[in-house]
């Protein structure tokens, strides 16, 4: 008890941000991105929390999240989408960023890749700052008929790619730094 009385005056006497970072992912390549994104919120002093989007009632102690989701045949992660929609109430008077975890193919990094329909939606809902997609990740580990016909056809591999994830939650710890 005393432990967490003194973390949250600490944080109220160096004004320290407190992130959750909330993911719907199936097969674990869109949890890997949240926790990376909130490794990097951390080195920057930020107070992150990574979270699966199942998880989330209360974003009310939070000064900002970041919301992700796989996608899987043309839509958003079913979690994360829900989890969007329980705590809208809440979400649209914080900053908030959305991603997707999705193409298996070098697309993200040459381009930015537009949200799907019900992305743009929450977008506009929520108010959400800023949308990333991220290349995703279909290996001979991942399971199902698709995954593995996906592989078979050549077509798996890991594309996420770590240098532009930690640059977009560097850019996320300035925008929220600076809102003093
Ligand atoms: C059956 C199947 C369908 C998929 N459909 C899409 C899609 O429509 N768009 C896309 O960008 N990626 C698609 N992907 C790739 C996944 O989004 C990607 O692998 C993602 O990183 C998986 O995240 P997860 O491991 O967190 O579930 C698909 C993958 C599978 C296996």
């Amino acid at each position: 008890m005393k432990a967490d009385i003194d973390h949250w005056q600490w944080r109220v006497v160096m004004n320290q941000k407190r992130v959750l970072v909330a993911y719907g992912s199936k097969h674990g390549a869109t949890a890997g991105i949240a926790a990376q994104i909130g490794q990097s919120l951390r080195e920057d002093g930020l107070d992150a929390v990574v979270v699966p989007a199942d998880d989330v009632d209360d974003v009310r102690g939070y000064d900002g999240v970041v919301l992700g989701g796989a996608l899987y045949a043309g839509h958003w992660s079913g979690k994360a989408k829900r989890c969007a929609e329980r705590n809208a109430e809440y979400l649209k008077h914080r900053p908030v960023w959305l991603f997707s975890s999705g193409p298996v193919d070098a697309s993200a990094e040459e381009h930015e890749i537009p949200p799907v329909a019900a992305v743009s939606r929450q977008m506009e809902l929520l108010g959400a700052r800023e949308h990333r997609t991220f290349g995703g990740r279909v290996t001979s580990g991942t399971p199902g008929i698709m995954a593995r016909a996906m592989v078979r056809a050549g077509k798996g591999g890991d594309f996420r790619n770590p240098e532009r994830i930690q640059d977009w939650a560097h850019h996320i710890s300035a925008d929220l730094t600076a809102a003093r």
